[in-house]
């Protein structure tokens, strides 16, 4: 214990891949090991998620973090001090009870969650572990597959079309480095068919190229034979994932696809939808519906959960509890786990588990506002999630995550197991 008490919380603002302030917290132990982490930020994010504290104000567009920096400097540096950081979770329960609100709003949860993550890896560092070994214990999880976003769209393209992510999994390859291999190719055969139609604009937030489709379903179209041009059997070697992200497109049961200037209740979009599983190769549809419709949600699930993953984000939250609740109610069968939405590590992981006993599909997934932080690979090989969502194939926030993923894979050697199809129906 003496060696993993916290000696010292520091908390600076750095910048994001939006140019964007953000917090970066390091955590030193007295027996000199250092963790440090930066907390990512959503664009679209969902109602029910910790809060990302800002200072507003017009200094950078409202989006200054002076003060969520000032209180891991002030308050959570003074209750963390003399904690044991290989305590996780005793941890993290001090840092819900110092801010002491349901939405971590006090403290901001983009304080609270970077230095939940950098007390993890001055934990693993002071056991001379890699931190996803640190977590994982003695059997070493699964290398994840990647969601890899192709297009970007929706609140990370200025809402050039409405759908957020056609993405491409490369379930049929035997690694996460072959997946990484099979999908550079794809993304440099979907932007040679971008620059052969004139319509090549540069890429979006997660660096999926800028969508300049007529309609949604022209995405598909495109994102389909680029797996063709780039030598692989859609649907058999590498697949499809959307993430609708519909919390964007309506509520109260209303939908609107603002591209195709279409209106539409929950089943239509749900109808759609399963029209466009029936068509393309689609495994996986992150929310379908807006975060407040549950029993589209269910009526979704039920119509197609059998036969692709049923992915919840604004609408599950990184929350153990909502993950409890919509299992128990047939809502979605995966969950993505950003956590950001939660606050902690902790409650994150707890999310995670609530999911697998749920016999769920778990997915870590990184935010659109990103930096050089690569925790979130960590925590899927650790956590043994399965998945792993990233954005797209190009930035180096995004690369920055592939590539420690490859190292991840190296050090594991002959002992890599890659999830491949296991995650999907
Ligand atoms: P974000 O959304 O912009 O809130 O990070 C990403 C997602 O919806 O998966
Ligand atoms: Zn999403």
């Amino acid at each position: 214990m003496t060696e993993t008490a916290i000696a010292q919380v520091k908390g600076r603002r750095v910048w994001d891949s939006r140019g964007r302030p953000t917090v970066e917290a390091e955590v030193r132990l007295t027996g000199g090991a250092v963790g440090r982490a930066i907390a990512p930020a959503g664009a679209s994010r969902g109602r029910g998620e910790a809060v990302d504290l800002r200072d507003g104000g017009d200094r950078f567009g409202g989006f200054d973090v002076q003060t969520a920096v000032a209180h891991v400097n002030g308050e959570i540096a003074t209750a963390l001090c003399g904690a044991d950081a290989a305590g996780q979770e005793a941890v993290d329960r001090i840092l819900v009870d110092l801010d002491g609100t349901p939405d971590k709003g006090r403290l901001g949860g983009n304080a609270l969650i970077a230095v939940s993550m950098a007390v993890a890896h001055a934990a693993a560092a002071a056991a001379g572990e890699p931190l996803w070994r640190h977590l994982g214990g003695e059997k070493p999880g699964r290398m994840p597959v990647p969601q890899v976003q192709i297009f970007g769209g929706g609140a990370h393209a200025g809402r050039r079309v409405d759908i957020q992510d056609f993405m491409v999994v490369a379930l049929a390859a035997d690694s996460f480095c072959q997946a990484l291999e099979w999908t550079a190719e794809v993304y440099r055969a979907a932007g040679r068919l971008m620059e052969q139609a004139g319509t090549l604009q540069g890429v979006a937030d997660e660096g999926g190229y800028w969508p300049v489709f007529a309609t949604n379903e022209e995405g598909l179209e495109t994102l389909v034979r680029a797996i063709e041009d780039a030598g692989f059997v859609p649907g058999e070697q590498i697949a499809v994932c959307l993430d609708v992200a519909a919390s964007q497109l309506g509520g109260g049961g209303r939908y609107r696809l603002g591209l195709e200037g279409r209106e539409m209740d929950s089943d239509g979009l749900g109808e759609m939808l399963a029209g466009w599983i029936e068509r393309y190769p689609i495994v996986s549809i992150e929310d379908p519906l807006a975060e407040d419709d549950e029993e589209g949600f269910i009526r979704f699930t039920r119509a197609v959960g059998g036969k692709v993953q049923v992915v919840g984000d604004d609408f599950l939250v990184t929350d153990a509890g909502r993950v409890r609740r919509a299992a128990a109610v047939g809502a979605c069968n995966a969950v993505l786990v950003k956590p950001n939405q939660a606050g902690t590590l902790s409650e994150a992981r707890a999310a995670l588990e609530a999911a697998r006993a749920a016999g769920w599909g778990t997915i870590v997934s990184a935010r659109s506002g990103e930096t050089e932080d690569v925790t979130i690979v960590h925590l899927a090989v650790g956590w043994d999630a399965g998945q792993i969502k990233v954005g797209s194939f190009a930035r180096s926030e995004r690369m920055a995550k592939w590539n420690e993923g490859l190292r991840i894979e190296e050090s594991l050697g002959p002992a890599a197991r890659f999830a491949g199809r296991e995650p999907f129906p």
